[in-house]
């Protein structure tokens, strides 16, 4: 599929009917959202034939993604059920296969090593702080190849240093610098767009025979 055709199926799907501005219910862009998926899978190839988790998948946009670029198999997680349901409305609509679960991140287990590659545009964790460190972390324990994260760029340093030194992934790049628009969608947003740069990272998970998580 071409770039330009998945991030058009992208841009039309539905995105927060209701969004719940404590879980920084964000859409991802189909902009960033394809060209994310994009590198991953012909730069490095860790989506075709690879089993996809989307962590904070909201509508499903990045999960739907690795579906419509072949993964073998995609599972979206979140924590809120109304966005679950309208993922799984979306995946219906491009007739993709994904499996959906409802469960909070910072508690999610998962045995053995049978992710291989984790998507996500987690909170930034402006209004929980540590959201996005939770997620990183979660997500470097659970993949066995790859995690690509869009984090806030002021936030660069930080999250290299706790990659490394902390999740103990073993290695953390920023493949690109990126506009993240959003949308005036809360009752605070003064401005009808803001757009900040975000970065996007691939991280690679310590090899770890047998990890049970
Ligand atoms: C910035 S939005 C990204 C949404 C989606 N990935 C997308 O591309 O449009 C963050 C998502 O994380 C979810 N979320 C927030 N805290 C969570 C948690 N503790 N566990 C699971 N999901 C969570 C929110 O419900 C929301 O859907």
């Amino acid at each position: 599929m071409k770039l330009k055709q998945l991030e058009g199926l992208l841009g039309d799907l539905q995105q927060f009917h209701n969004p719940k501005v404590e879980l920084e219910q964000y859409p991802t862009g189909p902009h960033i959202a394809s060209r994310m998926l994009y590198t991953a899978d012909f730069s490095f190839g860790d989506v075709s034939n690879k089993v996809v988790a989307d962590f904070g998948c909201g509508c499903g946009t990045l999960g739907i993604a690795a579906a419509l670029l072949d993964a073998e198999y995609v599972i979206g997680v979140d924590i809120d059920a109304e966005s679950l349901e309208t993922a799984s409305a979306n995946a219906g609509d491009l007739e993709v296969n994904l499996d959906f679960v409802q469960c909070n991140i910072g508690t999610l287990r998962w045995r053995g090593q049978i992710i291989d590659t984790v998507v996500m545009n987690p909170p930034f964790g402006t209004r929980r702080k540590g959201a996005d460190m939770d997620f990183l972390q979660r997500a470097l324990e659970i993949a066995s190849g790859a995690v690509y994260s869009l984090h806030k760029t002021t936030t660069r340093e930080h999250i290299k240093r706790a990659a490394i030194r902390e999740y103990n992934a073993a290695s953390a790049e920023v493949i690109c610098e990126l506009r993240y628009d959003v949308p005036q969608m809360y009752k605070f947003h003064k401005k009808k767009d803001v757009d900040i740069a975000v970065d996007l990272w691939r991280f690679v998970p310590q090899k770890n025979e047998g990890k049970g998580i």
